[in-house]
């Protein structure tokens, strides 16, 4: 028996859809990148507009270009998170300050924020760690203060909501991945939803060299670009898939609270266990962890920590000391197998060997 950490999930509807699509004149990027954005917007972001891109990356990069971060500014960007959120601002020279996570989840903390926060603070960026969301109002509250924007990364986090609004439909950036493993993949792919309309052209203008995509292509090559874009486009073959993964979406996500509910539930009184969530990842807080991580590799179930504090790497400018909570939890934390294929008895077997 093998428990995989993830596994790829494609509704089976793809194979046809993307038949249809590939018999089209439209591969690249098309109409189906269009029909993807809005039915996004009618699903996820409402009145936020939703650009379609090449990867979550792509859409992290994007949100901070549009945000106004430059050379020099400081951003508090979150110090536990998967790479590819902080990397963009590398991209744009900024200078990122590292906030710490809170003592009991591994989501950045509001009071490290204000902490941390200055006159020259550009931008928060936050992650939604395994798809808990942050603490948005508090968030919000301090953005409003500073008259600064949000970027969220909602990689983990489609589907997710904070006090019933979609995670998408809330601050001026959202930016999600349809990476191999996520809960909706295009094999590579992202999603941008702003909250500003009038920065919609300028974002579908920087996604393609910084030109004007119209129907005509002669028109497009004649006229002028005035800044520097990026080749950020999604094709007409990822959106097919985004597309038929979106339309069985409310049951894909069900089946994910399904099983992240039995976790929750089999873990809560285990006292060495702290479970942490959410529906895209399972978090657990351990005291022994390579304990656990052994016992349950003997029974074929695997488990890794995923992601990694982002000061351990070279180019964010060595190990910070201002993080104690992050110093605290980094021995601590776990994530077990959620996927589309996994079964509630495959939890459940997993939450007897880890009470075992
Ligand atoms: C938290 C987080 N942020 C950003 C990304 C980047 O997304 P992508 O791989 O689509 O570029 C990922 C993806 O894997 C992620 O997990």
């Amino acid at each position: 028996m093998k428990i995989e950490l993830f596994y790829p999930y494609v509704p089976k509807s793809v194979v046809g859809a993307i038949k249809k699509t590939l018999s089209t004149k439209w591969i690249g990027q098309g109409p189906k990148v269009l029909e993807f954005e809005n039915l996004w917007e009618e699903k996820i972001s409402f009145s936020h507009k939703a650009i379609a891109v090449g990867s979550g990356t792509n859409a992290l990069h994007l949100a901070y270009i549009l945000a106004g971060i430059r050379e020099g500014d400081e951003v508090i960007a979150p110090i536990f998170t998967y790479p590819a959120t902080n990397i963009p601002l590398l991209y744009q020279k900024a200078k990122i300050v590292f906030a710490d996570i809170k003592k009991d989840s591994l989501n950045i903390d509001p009071s490290d924020i204000r902490r941390k926060i200055t006159s020259r603070t550009k931008a928060i960026v936050v992650v939604h760690y395994g798809g808990v969301p942050c603490d948005m109002d508090e968030i919000q509250a301090i953005a409003d203060e500073y008259h600064i924007p949000i970027i969220e990364d909602a990689a983990y986090a489609i589907g997710a909501t904070y006090k019933g609004k979609n995670i998408g439909s809330l601050s001026d950036f959202t930016c999600f991945s349809f990476q191999a493993v996520k809960m909706i993949t295009t094999g590579a792919g992202g999603m941008l939803t702003i909250k500003n309309p009038k920065i919609v052209s300028w974002a579908k203008k920087l996604r393609l060299f910084g030109m004007e995509k119209t129907s005509k292509l002669e028109d497009r090559w004649a006229k002028d670009i005035t800044e520097v874009g990026y080749r950020y486009e999604m094709t007409d073959i990822a959106a097919t898939m985004g597309i038929e993964a979106l339309k069985k979406f409310s049951s894909t996500l069900k089946h994910y609270q399904d099983l992240a509910k039995i976790y929750s539930e089999e873990l809560k009184n285990i006292p060495s266990i702290q479970y942490i969530g959410g529906d895209s990842l399972c978090v657990i807080l351990v005291e022994k962890r390579e304990d656990l991580e052994q016992k349950l590799a003997i029974h074929g179930i695997e488990s890794s920590q995923v992601d990694y504090r982002n000061d351990r790497y070279s180019i964010f400018g060595g190990r910070v000391e201002n993080c104690p909570n992050m110093d605290m939890l980094e021995k601590k934390y776990l994530v077990l197998p959620m996927h589309h294929h996994l079964q509630k008895k495959d939890i459940q077997y997993i939450c007897q060997v880890i009470k075992k």
